[in-house]
């Protein structure tokens, strides 16, 4: 191969690579954006939701159809293609019996007819639709189980999320000064926990990197997980339990102003702001969680509320939280001056939680900590009275349950192994070796037969 050929080979393996992740939009002469999908259309309503029961009745879909948001964004679990096995206990289903779980809700009434609004559908997923409670890169089935999920979504066959492992994506709406860019983060695929914990995994890290070191400025970028990011809400898969994760994204949000975080998981929904220490600007993230189920469908309200307010508490809380089934809505007005977003988690009655935030109040400004005001912490007695109670309560269990596997060991071993081994445990020494006499006996007499 001659240099010139060799050059030219390079110089299209350079291009190939980088049509990957570039695509240039020139029809208005002016872009260069990094995005994997790019639509002109300029958005101003975003919708958003999680947690979803196929089988149990789905009231939102057409509240959230009459708010009209130009996209809906699934943020996992959209279904639990999982099989529960006891509460709290979920185990792998097989492809076929996943694709019948996500087909169960994709041809459901009112699922179809959500679809025949004409919101664009987008989304991500979590453990559950990933096909595994609290799954990880471990998840034998996961590339496969990407297909199933793709196609629950529509996702065309070129598409580059066919091509990659993990379901991430990211979008460019609009154009020039109203271009909104929806990033949707995979935070199972290449998740893995312990020390050398990892939420995205070396390729979606660099992309992500790509993503928000945009040559061109965008107005607002949203970023949405599964899991929750800045909040710290114990028990639950959060970024904030893999410090090395959380502080790289953390770090490259800084590089990139105007960033809105959206996440589910939960079985609530919650409002959670990060002061600008790090970031050069209030970091907000809005939760909403309970398309069809929430905290309350497991246990009384009044007890999923004391937990969320006394145990499950976070940090970053700025409102209180909500325990209605409920989804999210951003709305950007355009046309307001300056430019305001308004960030809600609704439900059947309306809107549960809501806040207006001036596009101005997300720019790096010197004045770092402009979140709302954080709410009371709880008195930590009550936490500790309740962890107290717990300890009692599982050490009861654990006692109970260890005198009962001891007794059941005993009449085993006393009434089953031993006499099949012909041992006895009464038998004094004497006793046992006259045992051991019969036995000759026995043998001698069968010799000389
Ligand atoms: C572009 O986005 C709008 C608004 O969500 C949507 O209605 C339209 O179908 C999208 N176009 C394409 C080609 O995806
Ligand atoms: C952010 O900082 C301000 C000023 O210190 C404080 O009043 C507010 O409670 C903080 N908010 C959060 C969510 O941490």
């Amino acid at each position: 191969m001659s240099e010139e050929q060799l050059l030219r080979v390079l110089v299209s393996l350079l291009i190939i690579a980088s049509a990957r992740y570039f695509r240039f939009v020139n029809s208005s002469g002016e872009d260069s954006i990094v995005a994997d999908v790019f639509n002109e259309t300029t958005i101003s309503r975003i919708a958003f939701g999680s947690c979803s029961f196929p089988k149990k009745p789905q009231p939102l879909w057409k509240h959230i159809s009459s708010q009209r948001p130009d996209v809906w964004v699934w943020l996992g679990d959209a279904v639990y293609a999982d099989t529960k096995v006891v509460p709290l206990l979920w185990t792998p289903s097989p492809l076929g019996e996943m694709v019948e779980k996500f087909n169960y809700l994709k041809f459901s009434s009112e699922y179809q007819e959500f679809l025949r609004s004409g919101i664009k559908v987008l989304g991500v997923w979590d453990d559950h639709d990933y096909g595994m409670n609290n799954g990880g890169k471990h998840y034998k089935d996961r590339l496969q189980a990407q297909g199933v999920y793709l196609d629950f979504l529509d996702e065309p066959s070129e598409s580059i999320r066919r091509r990659r492992e993990g379901t991430y994506v990211s979008y460019s709406f609009g154009s020039g000064s109203r271009r909104v860019k929806l990033i949707l983060l995979d935070t199972r695929s290449h998740l893995k926990w312990g020390p050398e914990c990892d939420i995205l995994g070396a390729e979606q890290w660099s992309w992500l990197e790509m993503q928000l070191s945009d040559p061109n400025p965008v107005a607002l970028s949203i970023i949405g997980s599964g899991i929750q990011v800045i909040s710290d809400v114990p028990y639950t898969d959060r970024w904030t339990g893999c410090p090395s994760s959380y502080d790289r994204l953390i770090w490259l949000v800084q590089r990139n102003p105007r960033v809105i975080l959206i996440s589910g998981d939960v079985h609530f929904g919650e409002f959670s702001c990060l002061n600008s220490t790090s970031t050069g600007y209030p970091l907000y993230e809005v939760t909403s969680s309970g398309l069809t189920a929430t905290c309350v469908s497991w246990m009384s309200k009044a007890t999923c509320r004391w937990l969320l307010e006394n145990v499950l508490t976070s940090s970053k809380r700025t409102h209180p939280f909500i325990t209605e089934l409920n989804y999210g809505l951003i709305t950007i007005h355009w046309n307001d001056q300056p430019i305001s977003i308004a960030v809600e988690v609704r439900g059947e009655t309306g809107s549960y939680l809501k806040q207006t935030i001036s596009l101005a109040h997300l720019e790096k400004a010197r004045d770092a900590n402009r979140c709302p005001q954080k709410l009371e912490d709880p008195p930590v007695i009550k936490k500790n009275l309740f962890y107290a109670a717990a300890i009692c309560v599982l050490t009861t269990i654990f006692v109970g349950l260890l005198r009962l596997i001891i007794f059941i060991l005993k009449i085993v071993l006393t009434r089953i192994v031993f006499p099949l081994l012909g041992i006895s445990l009464q038998s004094s020494p004497s006793s046992s070796s006259s045992l051991q006499r019969t036995k000759h006996k026995n043998n001698k007499i069968i010799k000389s037969e």
